[in-house]
């Protein structure tokens, strides 16, 4: 009779661990940085910069009706984790030419948690 709640104790450990290695509240309070030029969720529109609806796995320059620079709509990148990561701590490096004007995000758990913040969103705006 004890092994389901061994297994409920085994479980809420887990999830605890893995929030903190990805905490989207966090990353939430981040994506402040970004919401002068970006929208996120259902009905997000294209600002400044394109919406940001289901980035990863999506291709540079893949928003339709967004006016990308050359520079980023030539850059041949699939968003993952890691190109985001490298992206967002130096957008100019990484894509040298494009028109995001922004310093970067350097601290690595900053970037964890923006990922797993943007991560809810699927292409439809909806969280996943
Ligand atoms: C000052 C405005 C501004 C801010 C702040 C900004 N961006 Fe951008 N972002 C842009 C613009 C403009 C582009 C389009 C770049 C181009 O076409 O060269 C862009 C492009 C992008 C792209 C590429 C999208 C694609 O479809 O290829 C990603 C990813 C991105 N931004 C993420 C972010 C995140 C995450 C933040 C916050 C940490 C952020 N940006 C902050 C203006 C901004």
């Amino acid at each position: 009779m004890k092994l389901p709640v061994v297994a409920a104790a085994f479980a809420a450990a887990f999830i605890a661990t893995s929030a903190q290695a990805q905490d989207v509240s966090a990353g939430e309070r981040s994506w402040n940085k970004c919401r002068a030029c970006h929208q996120i969720g259902e009905g997000a529109k294209n600002l400044v910069g394109p919406q940001l609806n289901g980035l990863f796995g999506r291709h540079t320059g893949a928003v339709e009706g967004y006016s990308y620079s050359s520079a980023n709509k030539g850059a041949n990148i699939t968003w993952d984790e890691a190109v985001f990561a490298e992206y967002i701590k130096d957008p100019k490096a990484k894509i040298p030419g494009t028109k995001m004007v922004f310093a970067g995000i350097k601290n690595d758990k900053e970037i964890a948690d923006l990922t797993a913040f943007l991560k809810q969103f699927g292409k439809d705006g909806k969280k996943m």
